[in-house]
C-alpha cells in the first residue's frame, strides 16, 4: 500500500477585516462579550459579488499546487468541503475545476458536506484513494463564505459573531510504501442532535423532523412550493441556528476522545505530538481540550482570534499558517481534530 503525504499547502483569507467593534455598529453585541466567550477579535469577509467560496478555494489551491511542485494538470481528483457553497447544486468541486482552468482534464470532483469536520473527512477519503493506488495527486479544499448567509440583526448575534470567511487547500500526494505521511484517521457521527447546529431551510424536509412547526407551506398546492417559502425568508428561518451550550458540551468531550483514539492506533502518546491543530470553533473549547490532554502551549495552534470560525477552512488555514511560521518541520507529528454540525467529528494523525 502507498502512503499519503501533504506535498503542498496554501491558504487564502480575504482582505476585508471585520472587528468586533465593527459588529457592535450593526447589532447589540460587544467586543468584551465576543472575546470573553469565543476568543475572537476579528474575522475576514469576502468581497460580495467578486469573491465566492469557490474563488477563495481556487486562490488557496494555486498556492498549494505551486508549493507541491506539480502543475494544475497533474491533479487527478478534487475534493471540496464547504457548508456555504456558491450554489445549492452543483457543488463547488466542479466550479473549482473551472476556476482553475482544468476542465479539459475531466478529472472527478467530490463535494463533502461535513461542515466543521469536512476537511478531516476529506483528508481521510483522499488518503484511501491514494493508498489504494487510484490517484496520485488529490487537491483537497476547505472554503467558506459565511458572510453571505448570516443574520446581521441582533437576533442572529449568537451565531454571526463567531464565523468568518476564508479557504485552505492541500495537495495530497502518493508516497512510497513505508513512508509515513498519514498514520491514522478516525471519523465519527451522531445524528441525534442534527438540528441543534444547522441551517435547515431551504430543504426538502417539509417539517418532517420538526413536528408541526409552520414553515408557511401552501397547503392547497398539490405539487412543489415547499423548498423555500415566503415565511421562511420573512421570519429569518433561512439562517443557521445553534444551541451553543450543547455544542460546547459535546465538543469538549469528543475532541479529546478522538485525539486519544488516533494516538492509540498509532501507538503514540500526547507528548509525541509536535502540534495539534484543532478546528477553530472557539478558543475556550481549544483551551479545554489542551487542559484535558495536558498539552503544553507550544503543542497547540490557535488563530481564531484573527479569523473567527471558518468551518471547513479552519484546519487548513491554521495548518498552513503554522507551517509558514516554522512551527512544523519534516518528520514532526501533527494532529488534526474537528467537531461540528451533525454532529460529526474526527481526527487525522500525520508525520509531516
Ligand atoms: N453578544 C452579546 N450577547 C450575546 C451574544 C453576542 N454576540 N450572543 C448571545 N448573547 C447573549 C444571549 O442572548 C444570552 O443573553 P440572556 O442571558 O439575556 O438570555 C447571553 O448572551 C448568554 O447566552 P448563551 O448562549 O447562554 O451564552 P454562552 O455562554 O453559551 O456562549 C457561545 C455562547 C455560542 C459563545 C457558546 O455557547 C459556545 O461557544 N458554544 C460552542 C459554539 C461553537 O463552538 N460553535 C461552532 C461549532 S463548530
Amino acid at each position: 500500500m502507498y502512503s499519503t503525504k501533504i506535498a503542498g499547502i496554501g491558504k487564502y483569507v480575504p482582505d476585508k477585516e471585520v472587528t468586533n467593534h465593527d459588529l457592535e455598529k450593526v447589532m447589540d453585541t460587544s467586543d468584551e462579550w465576543i472575546q470573553e466567550r469565543t476568543g475572537i477579535k476579528s474575522r475576514r469577509y469576502g468581497e460580495k459579488h467578486k469573491e465566492t467560496t469557490t474563488t477563495m478555494g481556487a486562490r488557496a489551491s494555486e498556492i498549494a499546487i505551486e508549493r507541491a511542485g506539480v502543475s494544475k494538470e497533474d491533479i487527478d481528483f478534487i475534493i471540496f468541503a464547504t457548508l456555504s457553497p456558491d450554489y445549492y447544486f452543483p457543488g463547488c468541486g466542479v466550479l473549482l475545476q473551472r476556476e482553475l482552468g482544468i476542465t479539459g482534464t475531466e478529472i472527478g470532483a467530490l463535494d463533502i458536506r461535513n461542515q466543521c469536520s469536512g476537511f478531516v473527512y476529506g483528508l481521510t477519503v483522499a488518503d484511501q484513494f491514494i493508498k489504494s493506488g487510484m490517484y496520485k495527486n488529490i487537491l483537497l479544499v476547505g472554503a467558506e463564505m459565511h458572510s453571505m448567509g448570516l443574520d446581521f440583526s441582533t437576533e442572529g448575534r449568537g451565531v454571526t459573531v463567531i464565523f468568518g470567511d476564508g479557504a485552505g487547500a492541500v495537495v495530497l500526494q502518493r508516497g512510497p510504501e513505508g513512508h509515513e505521511g498519514i498514520l491514522a484517521s478516525h471519523l465519527h457521527s451522531d445524528g441525534t442532535h442534527a438540528e441543534e447546529l444547522a441551517m435547515i431551510n431551504p430543504g426538502s424536509h417539509g417539517g418532517y423532523h420538526l413536528g408541526k412547526e409552520n414553515f408557511g407551506y401552501p397547503e392547497d398546492k398539490e405539487y412543489g412550493g415547499i423548498f423555500l417559502t415566503d415565511k421562511m425568508v420573512e421570519e429569518g428561518m433561512i439562517f443557521p441556528n445553534m444551541t451553543g451550550q450543547l455544542v460546547f458540551k459535546k465538543a469538549v468531550q469528543k475532541f479529546p476522545e478522538v485525539i486519544l483514539e488516533a494516538l492509540q492506533t498509532a501507538g503514540l502518546k500526547t507528548k509525541d505530538i509536535k502540534i495539534l491543530i484543532p478546528h477553530q470553533a472557539n478558543l475556550r473549547i481549544a483551551q479545554f481540550v489542551q487542559k484535558i490532554l495536558k498539552l503544553e502551549d507550544r503543542q497547540v495552534y490557535n488563530n481564531i482570534d484573527k479569523f473567527g470560525n471558518t468551518t471547513a477552512a479552519s484546519i487548513p488555514i491554521a495548518l498552513c499558517e503554522a507551517w509558514e511560521d516554522g512551527r512544523i518541520d519534516n518528520g514532526d507529528l501533527v494532529c488534526l481534530a474537528a467537531f461540528g454540525s451533525g454532529f460529526t467529528w474526527g481526527s487525522v494523525l500525520l508525520k509531516w
